[in-house]
């Protein structure tokens, strides 16, 4: 492989940090999380998340990290490099990635839409109705949609996304402050309590395998994880980096957005009255709202969108970067039609998507995964994130545990830690035993097999 290539290195620990947790926060934390909770019974998802956040976040992430660092190769070559036999490991996640971007971008689209609208008009009226209309129209989504991906395109062929990352130092913890804001306006609407309850205290009549599944499934999402990413955000790390501590940070920061974005939301859905359980225009018809009962609301609703725009780029470049960089290393493509192509065949898949939240192919259904059939949108997310990033996830504790050794692997991360990696047992177990049991457990109840058992 390349050794000759000069690799550059994180100038700082906080510039890791920030481009890892950049690629993490997007349209995962932000729109999803807060829809998810409530379609999975409020408190019961939120709990089950953080359990898996903690077992099933750190382990992976350690594990994905040590890989890049001690290969110092990106995705694809790293996995050949330790097992030749294991090379599609790395190739399984730009799938993964590729897939991703697709509806990642329709979405993204929504988020353009609404900043045009609150640039032009302010306050979006009825805003439930709105986005309803608006996602199943035609033309106007899909046009959006490549607008974004257009940004996208733009940025990653202009090799410009270092100016992004410095960039993303400034947005992310400004987001942060926004997102805080938005939640104690929210908190302080009245009924807003019944929303906190809902979101915070565990009703386990709602617990169901299926609650479970979702959860981790958004867990693999939001940290990007099961996809070998972090393996090549892992490369860039020095030998002296206390892999540990990063493999905490990332996830507590991911977390803490996405919990953020949940009191934004949730507490401003009862308020209003709105139905917690609509799915993906939950952000879109809550916030407008929310905005609209703020002094400078429709100033507030530009900056907002603006901020969750800049996380959904930071997370789509590095979407669209994993396809790209395997086509110029392996196929030998240049940059330039590695960009077109992939971009174009995303925007092509996620017109479809788009396309099905309305008349055109909204009777169009898949019924892999669901007895009453998905739309292509619902399709592609459950895929990606149900499926093709936990089984990368089990490839990757299976890699751990046959190929790499927990030795080699316990070495790696031990190189750098101060404290001479005392969750060593801890990650030891949970890589090995509890990953991969929970993990089948998924698969198992994806199959159907599981609820025949327990019901
Ligand atoms: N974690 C991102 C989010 O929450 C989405 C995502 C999944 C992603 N896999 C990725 C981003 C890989 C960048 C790279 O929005």
């Amino acid at each position: 492989m390349e050794q000759s290539e000069k690799r550059g290195q994180w100038g700082s620990r906080f510039g890791f940090i920030m481009a890892a947790a950049g690629s993490a926060v997007g349209l995962g934390n932000l729109w999803k999380f807060p829809y998810l909770v409530g379609k999975n019974g409020g408190g019961v998802f939120v709990l089950i998340y953080l359990v898996i956040v903690v077992f099933l976040g750190y382990t992976m992430m350690l594990g994905e990290l040590a890989i890049g660092r001690n290969t110092k190769l990106n995705q694809y070559n790293a996995y050949r490099s330790i097992n030749s036999k294991t090379g599609f490991m790395g190739v399984f996640g730009i799938l993964s990635a590729f897939l991703i971007l697709s509806f990642y971008s329709v979405v993204g689209g929504w988020i353009c839409k609404y900043l045009f609208e609150f640039v032009i008009r302010g306050i979006i009226p009825d805003s439930q109705n709105f986005f309803n209309l608006y996602v199943s129209g035609t033309w106007e989504p899909i046009l959006w949609h490549a607008v974004f991906m257009a940004l996208t395109l733009i940025i990653v062929f202009g090799g410009v996304s270092g100016g992004i990352e410095k960039a993303s130092k400034i947005m992310m913890p400004t987001l942060l402050v926004f997102l805080i804001i938005i939640a104690v306006r929210s908190l302080t609407l009245p009924n807003a309590m019944e929303g906190v309850a809902y979101y915070l205290k565990p009703d386990f009549s709602k617990f169901s395998f299926q609650v479970v599944v979702a959860a981790m499934g958004q867990v693999f999402f939001s940290l990007s994880m099961g996809m070998g990413v972090l393996v090549t955000y892992g490369s860039y790390l020095k030998g002296e980096e206390d892999l540990s501590n990063n493999a905490l940070t990332i996830p507590a920061i991911d977390t803490i957005v996405a919990l953020l974005a949940g009191f934004a939301i949730i507490p401003a859905v009862f308020s209003f009255g709105m139905e917690v359980t609509q799915g993906p225009g939950l952000l879109f018809g809550t916030l407008p709202a929310v905005f609209d009962q703020m002094p400078f609301g429709q100033l507030f609703g530009i900056i907002f969108f603006l901020l969750v725009l800049f996380a959904g780029l930071t997370s789509s470049i590095s979407l669209l970067e994993s396809p790209v960089s395997w086509a110029i290393d392996s196929l030998k493509w240049n940059r330039k039609t590695a960009v077109i192509v992939f971009a174009g065949l995303c925007f092509i898949i996620g017109a479809a998507a788009s396309l099905s939240m309305g008349p055109v192919l909204g009777d169009f259904k898949i019924y892999w995964f669901d007895p009453k059939g998905q739309v292509i949108f619902d399709f592609l997310d459950y895929l990606t994130a149900n499926i093709l990033m936990p089984l990368g996830g089990l490839l990757l504790s299976l890699f751990i545990t046959f190929i790499w050794g927990y030795d080699r692997a316990f070495a790696e991360i031990r190189k750098g830690s101060k404290s001479n990696f005392s969750m060593g047992g801890f990650w030891k177990i949970s890589m090995m035993v509890l990953v991969p049991i929970m993990l089948i457990l998924v698969f198992l109840q994806q199959m159907g097999i599981l609820s025949r058992f327990i019901g």
